[in-house]
């Protein structure tokens, strides 16, 4: 197999022939699995989903997704409805005749904080009786370096001689929010596996349903692993670096968004993700970089950088937690109002939420939170034992000593500020994702504290 660095010009080029989709199923119905499945069948692929919750199972067959996702559900009844996409409970009926079977399957963080391959190991082993040759198995899942050949062994062991189940390692780049334009727009696909043919089917995958050309990155399976804890501890250092810069700007009166500004036009740099705010949070960055740093030690390496980008985003959270302190004087007794819970706007998740770490510090020394958020599930929030969970913005605001921003939601900027003003008890406001206008709050008397905007 030629090694990434030869590829990197090889670009995936929409196809202009005939086109032939070809027959693929999805196993995970989550969130990647979901934009992964109707993805592909929008490309033109016929895909079966193979899911063993059987409520999701039923909510999706009727088009419903259970959980938000911009645009997702309408991509899924679209190609529910054009016959090209099927959910299913049976896995192993679900891969016959299947060319591609694309595993998409959670693999959540252990105590150790490394990577519990349980539920893939399972789903591998149980498809191995199934599997013919010509199949081949490719790993959307974010997995540590070297699952591949775990995975081949695990084969092997179940009567599949050397490489004759090829696994190729497809990783997502999918964020939360915007995952359904990412899949569609995506700035590279990385490609990992041992065997030309297997690579090619791939390839082909994407081909198909590419709308103008896209960078592909093929290499090797272990290669493939590491670019995507690669970019995810990156982005989560990238953060890290401008929200330290946020707490020194507060401290030397520099406003950090233009200093953000000015250093983004450096296409080295670059502007995204320099957006400070509570730290960062969800279901990936906090998990894969402690996989990244445990994998590192288990190879006797110590990851400084990861390690210092770890414990500046639990700082940061006490930064936020110490402006609301400051405002209030003291938080024993306070009552904090917050609004948004979810890890980032347009998602309804909550997991690792910078909000909730945030939260949870108020209460320990004794603040009395309420808190809204337009997405979060309200049965899902409730179980923030911290929080009371109110359904309205201005329910949050009611009799609070100070309100927190802490997800950059924009209908906060619409927010009456009057109406705030006078239900709470003290007029003071901490924006934790610098989303509100100084200008409109002063003009309502607030106190109004940002973010590095000194
Ligand atoms: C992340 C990556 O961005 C995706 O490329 C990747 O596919 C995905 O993980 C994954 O591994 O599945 P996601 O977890 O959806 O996507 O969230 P991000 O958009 O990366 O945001 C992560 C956290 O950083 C959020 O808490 C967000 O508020 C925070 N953030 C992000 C900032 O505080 N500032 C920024 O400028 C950007």
């Amino acid at each position: 197999m030629a090694s990434g660095t030869e590829q990197l010009a090889s670009e995936v080029q929409p196809l202009s022939g005939p086109l032939a989709g070809i027959n693929i199923c999805v196993v995970g119905a989550g969130f990647v699995g979901c934009v992964a499945a109707a993805g592909f069948a929008k490309f033109g692929h016929k895909v079966v989903c193979a899911e063993k919750d059987p409520e999701r199972v039923a909510q999706l067959r009727e088009g419903r997704l259970p959980f938000y996702e911009r645009s997702l559900e309408e991509l899924i009844k679209v190609n529910l409805e054009s016959g090209r996409l099927t959910f299913s409970m049976d896995l192993e009926r679900s891969i016959e005749g299947q060319k591609a079977i694309f595993i998409t399957v959670g693999t959540p963080p252990l105590e150790t904080g490394r990577t519990d391959l349980g539920a893939l190991e399972e789903v591998v082993g149980s498809l191995s009786e199934k599997l013919k040759p010509g199949q081949i198995l490719v790993i959307k899942s974010t997995v540590p370096v070297g699952t591949a050949d775990r995975l081949t062994q695990i084969l092997n062991r179940n009567g599949h001689p050397g490489n004759s189940i090829p696994i190729v390692n497809n990783p997502e780049f999918l964020r939360e929010g915007s995952a359904v334009y990412d899949f569609f727009y995506p700035q590279r696909i990385v490609i990992g596996g041992e065997l030309a043919e297997a690579v090619e089917v791939v390839k082909h995958v994407y081909r198909l349903g590419m709308t103008r050309p896209v960078p592909i990155i093929v290499t090797n399976n272990r290669t493939a692993e590491m670019i995507k804890y690669a970019s995810n501890t990156f982005l989560a250092t990238k953060i890290g670096f401008i929200n330290e810069l946020a707490v020194l700007c507060d401290k030397v009166g520099v406003n950090v968004l233009e200093v953000a500004r000015a250093m983004g036009l450096d296409t080295r740099i670059g502007y995204e993700f320099l957006n400070p705010g509570p730290g960062w949070g969800g279901s990936c960055l906090p998990k894969d970089l402690k996989e990244f740093i445990g994998l590192a030690d288990s190879h006797g390496i110590s990851m400084q950088i990861l390690r210092a980008v770890d414990e500046a985003n639990r700082k940061q959270q006490d930064y936020v937690a110490s402006k609301v302190r400051q405002l209030v004087g003291k938080l024993e007794g306070s009552r904090i109002g917050v609004l948004g819970l979810t890890f980032k706007a347009d998602t309804s998740d909550l997991r690792d939420s910078p909000a909730v770490g945030v939260i949870q510090r108020l209460v320990s020394e004794g603040a009395h939170v309420t808190a809204y958020d337009p997405a979060a599930s309200i049965k899902e929030a409730r179980l923030l034992t911290e929080a009371q969970i109110v359904s309205s913005p201005y329910d949050a605001a009611d009799g609070a000593d100070c309100l927190a921003i802490l997800t950059e939601w924009p209908e906060f900027q619409l927010l009456d500020w009057r109406r705030i003003a006078g239900v709470m008890s003290q007029k003071n406001v901490v924006d934790a994702r610098n989303v509100l206008s100084a200008e409109v709050l002063e003009r309502y008397d607030f106190t109004y504290v940002s973010l590095g905007q000194a």
